[in-house]
């Protein structure tokens, strides 16, 4: 029995949107049927697998069915979270979502997946991306500020979705936590911020995320071990389209 996650799969069965590296980048050429392979070698119907974010480029529930099928024909139990992309999931909506798919998907929004031990808490998350204003030898100097107290705000709201999370978890009795997000727990310029505060509070052993996907993006936030808790990007095409093992 092992926990497994990726993020960042873009699926575009009935869809003609693609994310920009998708038309350029070889990566991406034959991903689902990679990604599929490569599932159906690593992952056993008694694993968890879980999908951090971005799962589909329809922009209702009716135009990701395929990609939903799809997500739901991989083996293992499979536990989602809302990427920026998945407009087919209203966070407010999430309950009927998880009675809907009820058996075959999992929803992570306000709740939590239990696996052995483990609670496997999660949000999508925020981080200012900004616009940041740079020097001539690409350092910042600057960024929009109306931009950043707008994204404070959504900072804010995920923030207390994540506290849902990993106290609905607690509340059953759960201490290990397993702490998932689809944006990175940091911006470009941070170090910290209230997801790793959070993350330590709870004491969290891992924070997984995705969302920085093509390689100039993927150290755009800490990834290894800080202060006691350890960080990891899971975006597909960073990890070639095998999902990573977490337990
Ligand atoms: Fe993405
Ligand atoms: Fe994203």
């Amino acid at each position: 029995m092992s926990l497994y996650a990726i993020g960042d799969l873009h699926l575009h069965f009935q869809s003609q949107l693609k994310a920009p590296g998708q038309l350029t980048d070889p990566v991406w050429k034959g991903h689902e049927q990679r990604f599929r392979k490569n599932c159906a070698a690593l992952v056993r119907e008694s694993d968890t697998l879980v999908l951090a974010g971005d799962h589909s480029w329809g922009r209702n529930l009716a135009e990701c069915e395929r990609d939903l099928q799809y997500i739901m024909d991989l083996p293992g139990r499979k536990v989602l979270l809302r990427g920026n992309h998945d407009m087919f999931w209203d966070a407010k909506k999430t309950e009927a979502l998880n009675q809907q798919f009820e058996g075959r998907l999992f929803f992570l929004q306000n709740n939590y997946f239990p696996y052995r031990d483990c609670a496997i808490v999660g949000t999508k998350g925020y981080t200012f991306e900004g616009p940041f204003y740079l020097d001539r030898r690409r350092r910042v100097t600057g960024w929009d500020e109306e931009e950043a107290a707008h994204a404070e705000r959504l900072v804010e709201r995920e923030a207390e979705r994540l506290r849902a999370s990993f106290e609905a978890a607690r509340r059953d009795g759960f201490s290990r936590f397993i702490m998932f997000l689809h944006y990175p727990p940091t911006n470009i310029l941070e170090r910290r911020s209230v997801f790793t505060d959070m993350a330590e509070e709870y004491g969290a052993e891992q924070v997984i995320y995705a969302h920085c996907h093509g390689k100039s993006r993927f150290n755009d936030s800490i990834r290894g071990v800080f202060r006691g808790v350890e960080y990891r990007l899971v975006s597909g095409d960073c990890l070639l389209w095998n999902p990573a093992r977490i337990l």
